[in-house]
């Protein structure tokens, strides 16, 4: 997989990519997978998914950054399609995507349960949710330069609570998660 023109961008989007990219050729998915990108920040975790041959759905309630300029640095505008769309209420059918990705979104949605359970409502039966997200190590980080950031998350107390199975990595650096979640 041929990741070398992120070096060309901001420092950010080289962050965690041994992690990011080890997880996305690990699930095997389909070239022709229905993928949604919940959150689309960056553009960071839709790029990563282009740079590895896949077309995403990617969006947010407000534009959050100008993603567009940042895809046409890594040479995949044409492989992501925005929507503007909110986690509470998405406008997919009940069990038609096939991944949904997040990348540091959960964090940010106001009502993460909510968010959660209307994803799953999204996900086909034997489809996968994506969660990346971010430790108290990094939310500490982020924090020296945005002191009103929005904490960490541990998706443990709200998946138990769900029709869910999940299994669970974490980076060397212990910074950055990842939950593989499967409708049961
Ligand atoms: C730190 S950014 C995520 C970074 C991004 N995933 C990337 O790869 O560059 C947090 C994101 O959460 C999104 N967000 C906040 N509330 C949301 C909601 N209710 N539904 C969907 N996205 C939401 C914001 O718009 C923003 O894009």
């Amino acid at each position: 997989m041929d990741l070398s023109i992120l070096n060309q961008m901001e420092p950010r989007f080289l962050k965690d990519k041994e992690f990011l990219s080890n997880v996305i050729q690990s699930l095997n998915l389909p070239l022709d997978a229905k993928i949604v990108d919940i959150g689309t920040g960056w553009g960071k975790m839709s790029i990563y998914l282009a740079l590895h041959g896949y077309s995403v759905i990617t969006g947010e309630p407000e534009k959050w950054s100008d993603w567009e300029t940042y895809a046409k640095q890594a040479g995949v505008l044409d492989k992501i399609y925005y929507q503007k769309f909110d986690a509470h209420q998405l406008m997919f059918s009940d069990n038609t995507i096939d991944a949904i990705f997040l990348l540091g979104s959960l964090h940010h949605i106001s009502d993460k349960m909510s968010g959660l359970k209307e994803i799953l409502r999204i996900l086909k039966k034997d489809g996968k949710i994506i969660l990346f997200d971010y430790t108290d190590i990094r939310i500490e980080q982020i924090k020296q330069h945005s002191p009103h950031h929005p904490p960490a998350i541990n998706p443990k107390e709200l998946l138990d609570d769900l029709p869910v199975s999940y299994t669970e990595s974490i980076d060397e650096k212990k910074e950055i998660f990842c939950y593989v979640i499967k409708k049961n």
